[in-house]
């Protein structure tokens, strides 16, 4: 008996001083219970307050007094440095538990040092150098008290009319799970407590990308299988990569909007996959499920959202309002407010904002040297070669006297940064015609026209003043494409050709005689196939940022052998779409025989299967394609066993041989493809790669090995299974099959 009082008199002295030793706030905590034992500490209201983000443009005291009160749990934008720290130094030394508030912002492909946007970035299937540019932006970033970046965009893009197809890693969920999870790497580095990381944040959580018709915010009707097996990888890869957040998309997903979806958000991405991080929903969307007509009214959008699991809502306050009596009735559990609020704590002690509540970056980057150097990397990198007649490029510094330079967009800095550059300044851009006078003006007479006054110009205003020029010149560098405001975010368009006069220009150009290289800028695929026969070279630099400039002149001079490869399939014309690579093989698959139809003419058709009668059923451009100055020979591929089981790994390996005069970067491609299965099975499926350096003349064995774990897909009955059969094993420059070597294994 004496021994029972004894034990429960320390047992009730322990928890006094636990009660009043505040574990939470002691950093050397496990996180765990500081999270519960902050929770116990929290009163309903303030629970509430931290699924509350708002979005600030301009300080103000009634957002003080709201952050004081404990009512606000994020902020994105949120002003200046200054303004962060004085939301903060309110947060932790005002509010009555003194919970530190985290800032986000749109720090979608760099900060200060703008980098190439992502469409371009996944265009260097270089993830140790993607990787690098998002470790730059979390540092300049976080210099700034950012602690969060609404990135990487993962949503599987397929459609370029869609305006985000910019912000995308293209239309591949293994290059895309890759992609993403460099910049996730790269953003939160090996500690999130760390001054120079930031928590990211996968987006926009699931199948944003599939919006019918490319129109931005559409419906996606997406199958359980196509969810699985393509649109959920890159998010899987992100979770598994230990993504620290992710943002819950605007779509109606199958009849039931993102936001509100239990199905993707409850029993995928917490049963299956079992995440404890945060889910911030997009901007304004748990209201929005009022117009999708999925909800009635704000009271049943916050339920809806708050028990699919959208842990933060972002700038509307439908959890503010109504969870308080959601919860009074039972419609929501206050067991299920804890867990999404521990969500958000765990995020917060993770980036150690509880003991370093301002997690501000002492060391001063932004827009070194260095960094710069990794802009230019990546833009250089990013740039693809589509064509080069007569190895027009590399130019020939010693064959040239005069130069023009023409286009709308060789001298246009904002552009150049393309969409989702928030803080970006087109004073730091150096644009081509910029990087091409510095390099080269003392040994070139340089013309420029800019012919146009922007992209969609639809007047000739300048033409007499850039063929003049392009008359008395050697060469014409033309620099077209798409101004900055055609891409992103709703900038949706049905047509996606050169906008304005630009084929025109060309046309005119074309008919001086002048060999007349392309260089398109653009947040997309564009079709402008009518006008590809009228220069030598075309170059897709994308919206290559700040160092795109350097990047374009030492690719247009032959510094460095363009390597970059497409990570989106480019269609001949708008009509074609949606058309990707991986795509299924159908009952009657077009052939060869059938290709050759001129746009416009259509025949009468030559047998019966799944082609155009007025273009190519091919794409302009395929998914992995892209030229160097070089030439690359695949050879000896070679399988380690024809019959593989189960738990073999099979080893894979091809020679490279440059049999070109140029040293250049090569991607090698490795696809497989399911010749048959319980479901019917996508052509192609990238399954690995690895980029080469080879100098002229160098050969290189390159090995790949694949296990049962990339044979796998979601079945009928959505088992992840390998299932046995015959498959195909392919290697080469591209996933068009005239640049791949092919074997067949048996999987037993
Ligand atoms: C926007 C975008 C999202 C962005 C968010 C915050 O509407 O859909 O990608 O991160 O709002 O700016």
């Amino acid at each position: 008996m004496f021994n029972f009082i004894r034990l429960s008199a320390l047992f009730f002295f322990l928890n006094i001083s636990l009660f009043f030793a505040q574990i939470y706030k002691n950093p050397s905590e496990n996180i765990e219970k500081r999270i519960s034992d902050l929770l116990n500490r929290m009163t309903l209201q303030e629970k509430i307050g931290q699924m509350q983000q708002y979005n600030l443009w301009e300080m103000n005291d009634k957002v003080l007094e709201e952050v004081a009160d404990g009512k606000v749990g994020s902020f994105l934008n949120a002003g200046s440095k200054e303004d962060k720290i004085k939301l903060q130094t309110v947060a932790v030394s005002k509010s009555r538990l003194g919970i530190p508030l985290i800032f986000g912002r749109d720090v979608i492909h760099g900060y200060k040092t703008v980098l190439p946007i992502p469409l371009g970035q996944a265009s260097t299937w270089n993830p140790d150098l993607i990787k690098k540019g998002a470790e730059v932006a979390a540092a300049e970033a976080s210099e700034d008290g950012i602690h969060w970046t609404f990135a990487p965009m993962i949503d599987i893009s397929r459609d370029p009319r869609w305006g985000r197809i910019a912000e995308s890693c293209g239309e591949d969920p293994f290059l895309a799970s890759v992609m993403g999870s460099a910049m996730i790497h790269g953003f939160q580095g090996e500690n999130l407590a760390a001054p120079n990381t930031i928590a990211a944040c996968a987006k926009h959580y699931v199948g944003y990308g599939a919006a019918e018709g490319g129109r931005d915010y559409n419906t996606t009707l997406i199958p359980e299988g196509e969810l699985r097996n393509i649109y959920l990888k890159p998010f899987q890869a992100a979770v598994k990569t230990g993504v620290a957040t992710l943002m819950s998309a605007f779509n109606d997903l199958n009849g039931v909007p993102a936001t509100g979806n239990n199905f993707t958000l409850k029993k995928i991405l917490r049963k299956e996959w079992l995440y404890d991080g945060f889910v911030v929903s997009d901007w304004g969307a748990v209201s929005e499920m009022i117009n999708h007509g999925f909800a009635k009214d704000g009271e049943e959008a916050a339920v809806k959202a708050v028990n699919a699991g959208v842990n933060m809502e972002m700038v509307t306050e439908n959890y503010k309002t109504h969870l308080t009596q959601l919860i009074n009735s039972g419609k929501v559990k206050v067991e299920w407010i804890d867990t999404l609020v521990a969500g958000i704590l765990r995020v917060k002690f993770k980036l150690g904002l509880f003991d370093n509540p301002f997690g501000i970056n002492p060391s001063k980057t932004t827009l070194t040297n260095t960094n710069k150097k990794i802009a230019k990397e990546i833009a250089t990198e990013s740039i693809v070669l589509l064509q080069n007649r007569n190895s027009t490029l590399p130019l020939n510094i010693d064959k040239i006297n005069n130069l023009a330079i023409v286009g709308p967009l060789a001298d246009a800095p904002a552009d150049q940064l393309g969409t989702w550059s928030l803080d970006g300044n087109p004073a730091n851009v150096i644009t081509p015609l910029k990087a091409i006078k510095k390099e080269f003006g003392h040994k070139l007479k340089i013309y420029y026209s800019k012919a146009m006054e922007t992209p969609r110009s639809n007047d000739r205003k300048y033409f007499n003043d850039a063929l003049e020029i392009a008359g008395k010149s050697d060469c014409v560098l033309l620099f077209l494409g798409e101004d900055a405001m055609l891409s992103g975010e709703t900038h949706c368009r049905a047509f996606l050709n050169l906008p304005g006069k630009q084929e025109e220009l060309i046309d005119e150009l074309s008919k001086l005689g002048k060999p007349l290289i392309l260089i398109i800028l653009a947040g997309r695929p564009l079709t402008f196939g009518n006008v590809a026969n009228k220069v030598n070279s075309i170059l897709y630099a994308w919206h290559p940022g700040i160092m795109g400039g350097e990047a374009i002149s030492d690719i247009l001079f032959g510094k460095v052998s363009p390597s970059g490869k497409l990570p989106v399939t480019f269609p001949r014309t708008v009509g074609q779409i949606p058309i990707y690579y991986n795509h299924k093989n159908t009952g009657r698959p077009p052939s060869p025989n059938q290709l050759g139809r001129t746009l416009g003419t259509p025949e009468n058709p030559d047998g019966y299967a799944s082609y155009y009668l007025d273009v190519d059923y091919t794409p302009a451009y395929p998914f992995g394609y892209g030229l160097t100055y070089s030439s690359l020979k695949y050879s000896n591929l070679s399988l380690s066993d024809k019959t593989i089981k189960l738990d073999d790994t099979l080893q894979v390996s091809v020679s490279v041989t440059n049999t070109g005069n140029f040293r250049t970067k090569e991607i090698v491609e490795l696809y497989i493809r399911d010749l048959y299965g319980s479901i019917t099975r996508p052509v192609k499926e990238l399954k690995g790669f690895k980029k080469i350096d080879l100098a002229p003349g160098e050969s290189r064995k390159v090995k790949f090995s694949l296990s049962a774990e990339d044979f796998k897909f979601y079945d009928i009955n959505m088992n992840y299974i390998a299932e046995p059969g015959e498959f195909e094993i392919f290697v080469g420059g591209s996933s068009n099959d005239k640049d791949l070597l092919k074997e067949k294994i048996i999987l037993k």
